[in-house]
């Protein structure tokens, strides 16, 4: 008799409490052949830690959860009708019964139940997801020139969220699309390859890990100007710069990890000026600014490494280049330069190669990303920049990506920016 009480609790919906349970031999209402009428409060038997009910609210509501299993047969002289018997949502060779839920990759999928047939379906939200199936199959079937994968870092979460928690630049004012490149026009042979790790191999700031904070507005700035300092001052102004210093104190006209503009940024980045990263560590969220407007090292708690350093680390005026040679230039001259792209959904999924928007990166959805390039290569004619990404090492090429160069690709060459950094004059090279 068990297994067909169980059934029954199926059919009646008192699923959630009784589901792969034994329930307690009945009967219940069969005890005293007590079936009430109307809705009765008294007319209950104990059924495991709780009541059931044997009156006539049970026809009404055959789906309500608290009908004794043996309502049916004893008081209405029924079997079990084969309908009624709910069949449970299955997903993953596991069972659901209404209300219950699973995720699916960034979605919840719940277990819902139609009120007039009792018929169980599943009902899933149809967010896009930030990784995709489709995406790291489709790019990696030949004819691609670089490779996708599967982040677990990524796995679960929104391709909305990824927009705007891995990226925060937003959107370019027309003044600042309007700044003027400079046009160096160097008559030089530049070199095939040129790698600023290579060529300053103790000079170029590490890889960031951004977290989920649309802070790439101040961690491409402050990853830039590091280099630039060691690089312009040869060594002697060598240290990380805080990007945490333009997060929490660069609030105006910004949206800290809800992302930032570039020209405001480098602006701060000009007469506020950064710590180092070991003065003030990246949090990934905005914090309280410890620094007052004016200040200097000192009385900010944070000793530069070179004594005759007083005023924080600075930059200065920045300046557009717009011509694959004069970046290239300028790159080899001074060190890395910012670049604004535009991130497609298939970019989230880079693992190596060189990167090219792919017909599944055609999303309506996409976001501006700040990056710093680095240097460039050419593989079997197919020429690239090397730019680092601030999504950590674990992503792409050791933090880095390729990506074609030439072609304004993903808009990497249309707005690239950088600027000189202060440095301290006798340590300046001539
Ligand atoms: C219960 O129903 C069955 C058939 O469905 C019938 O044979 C039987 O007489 C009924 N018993 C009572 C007490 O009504
Ligand atoms: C991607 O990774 C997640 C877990 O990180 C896994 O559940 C999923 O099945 C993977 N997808 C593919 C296509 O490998
Ligand atoms: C480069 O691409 C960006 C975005 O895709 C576009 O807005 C811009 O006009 C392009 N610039 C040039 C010079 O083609």
């Amino acid at each position: 008799m068990a297994s067909v009480y169980l059934l029954l609790a199926f059919a009646l919906g008192t699923v959630a409490a009784y589901t792969g349970l034994d329930l307690p031999p009945g009967p219940y209402c069969g005890i005293t052949s007590d079936c009430c009428e109307n809705r009765k409060d008294s007319c209950s038997h104990k059924i495991l830690d709780t009541l059931c009910y044997c009156d006539e609210f049970c026809d009404l509501n055959r789906a309500h959860d608290d009908c004794c299993p043996d309502y049916l047969p004893v008081c209405r002289n029924q079997t079990i009708a084969p309908a009624l018997i709910v069949e449970p949502c299955r997903y993953d060779r596991q069972t659901y019964l209404p209300g219950q839920s699973y995720t699916e990759n960034c979605n919840e999928c719940e277990c819902i139940q139609d009120p007039v047939s009792k018929a169980t379906s599943w009902s899933c939200k149809q967010d896009v997801c930030l990784m995709s199936d489709d995406i790291v199959y489709g790019v990696n079937q030949p004819g691609h020139t670089w490779r996708a994968a599967n982040y677990s870092e990524f796995y679960g979460k929104k391709l909305a969220d990824g927009l705007k928690y891995k990226l925060g630049t937003l959107p370019l004012s027309a003044v600042t699309k309007r700044m003027l490149p400079i046009d160096y026009d160097k008559n030089i042979d530049y070199p095939q390859n040129f790698d600023a790790r290579r060529r300053w191999p103790r000079f170029i700031s590490p890889v960031v890990d951004q977290g989920w904070c649309g802070s790439d507005w101040a961690v491409s700035i402050a990853s830039i100007a590091s280099d630039r300092f060691a690089i312009q001052s040869n060594g002697a102004e060598n240290m990380v710069l805080s990007p945490q210093t333009m997060l929490s104190c660069n609030l105006r006209q910004q949206q800290g990890c809800g992302g930032g503009n570039i020209d405001v940024a480098w602006n701060f980045a000009g007469t506020h000026g950064f710590v180092d990263e070991k003065c003030f560590p990246y949090k990934a969220s905005v914090t309280s600014c410890p620094y007052a407007r004016r200040g200097d090292l000192l009385r900010d708690g944070c000793p530069p490494a070179d004594p005759r350093r007083t005023s924080r680390y600075k930059v200065g005026p920045p300046y557009r280049l717009k011509k694959e040679k004069d970046i290239m230039f300028d790159i080899m001259d001074s060190g890395p330069v910012q670049a604004v792209m535009t991130v497609y959904h298939d970019f989230f999924h880079y693992r190596d190669g060189i990167y090219r928007r792919s017909r599944y990166g055609d999303n309506q959805l996409q976001g501006l990303h700040s990056v710093r390039i680095v240097g460039w290569g050419e593989d079997h004619r197919d020429k690239y920049w090397i730019v680092a990404n601030s999504w950590g090492t674990q992503w792409g090429e050791d933090g880095y990506f390729r990506i074609a160069r030439g072609s304004n690709e993903s808009g990497i060459e249309s707005f690239v920016v950088a600027a000189l950094s202060d440095v301290i004059m006798a340590n300046a090279r001539t």
